[in-house]
């Protein structure tokens, strides 16, 4: 899958149950768009009046149809206001600045494969759920809302030729998904979680207390509260010659900032991997929600927007 820089065009804006805006994008020549695979995800440059900003998108649609591309984005007030500008100025005709498509979210081979998506958490899962109907592999998708007037997606899950897989659980009701139902763990059985943070920290801390290995636990997150506090430490940019100095509550991103170096970023929460880096020496503290646990655990590479050190000292690939 390559990750290339498109213009592409909305060619449908619904606006769905649960503050969900479903977009469909399509290319304006009418080319047929990159190949992708499930659980990969696009970065929309949001261009406001004032700002310009990218953020992280799942493609929800069926990987093998490369006629258009379908997004999920719900309008969250409270966060850094990417939504909120998004649903105001896509409409129908309007073009868009993207780049991707990227997967780190995608599926491995399994027996039995279990999808979990909370609230607009359930974009990944649908493209997975594609991909896997179109396997003949065997799976289950559920789908967690507040109740089902909130469940964006209901008509086409309910429309799907793999309808009969899809479960829908609401809070409000007798369908609320109990975790006594995760299934047993097994070498070849695989979750997939993607969900608010308080819907994935329920779930992970549920299949891990379950039995379930880590590495058949895969998460993605769409946002996630960053804490970039903690102690002063040295970073070296051993590329640049520079070292700097990271204070008490600044990222490393902003401390190279102050020097001179610019590290491209685009989630700046620790999800989107833009920023990672190599790290030739010194222990990180890992502090996203990129890298896997074996690769936290191996110390090679960092992510810069929102990781620190457990050293006093981090000599960097940069
Ligand atoms: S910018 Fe997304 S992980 Fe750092």
């Amino acid at each position: 899958m390559t990750t290339e820089t498109l213009t592409l065009m909305i060619a449908e804006r619904l606006d769905d149950k649960g503050d969900i805006m479903r977009l469909t994008l399509t290319d304006p020549t009418g080319a047929p768009l990159p190949p992708v695979t499930a659980g990969a995800h696009i970065d929309v440059l949001v261009a406001t009046d004032s700002d310009t900003m990218w953020r992280q998108y799942s493609l929800a649609g069926d990987p093998a149809d490369r006629s258009n591309w379908t997004l999920g984005i719900l309008k969250e007030p409270a966060s850094r206001g990417g939504s909120v500008a998004l649903h105001d100025i896509a409409r129908k005709g309007a073009e868009l600045r993207i780049t991707g498509p990227r997967n780190h979210f995608g599926l491995v081979e399994a027996d039995k494969t279990y999808l979990y998506g909370g609230g607009v958490g359930v974009t990944p899962m649908l493209a997975m759920a594609y991909e896997l109907h179109a396997r003949g592999a065997a799976f289950e998708l559920h789908y967690c809302t507040r109740s089902a007037d909130r469940a964006a997606f209901d008509d086409l899950l309910r429309a799907a030729p793999f309808a009969e897989s899809v479960h829908q659980h609401h809070d409000d009701a007798e369908s609320k998904f109990n975790t006594d139902a995760l299934p047993d763990p097994a070498d070849d059985t695989h979750l997939y979680i993607c969900g608010p943070e308080g819907f994935m920290s329920w779930l992970i801390g549920a299949a891990e207390a379950r039995g379930h290995a880590s590495a058949h636990i895969h998460r993605e997150y769409f946002s996630a509260d960053v804490d970039v506090t903690g102690d002063t430490f040295e970073v070296e940019a051993r590329a640049s010659g520079i070292t700097v100095t990271v204070g008490e509550g600044e990222s490393i991103v902003t401390a190279l900032a102050r020097s001179g170096i610019s590290v491209e970023v685009k989630c700046e929460e620790g999800i989107c991997g833009t920023c990672l880096t190599d790290v030739l020496e010194g222990e990180p503290d890992h502090r996203d929600h990129f890298l896997t646990d074996e690769e936290k655990a191996d110390n090679s590479e960092m992510c810069l927007c929102c990781s620190r050190a457990n050293s006093a000292r981090l000599v960097l690939d940069i």
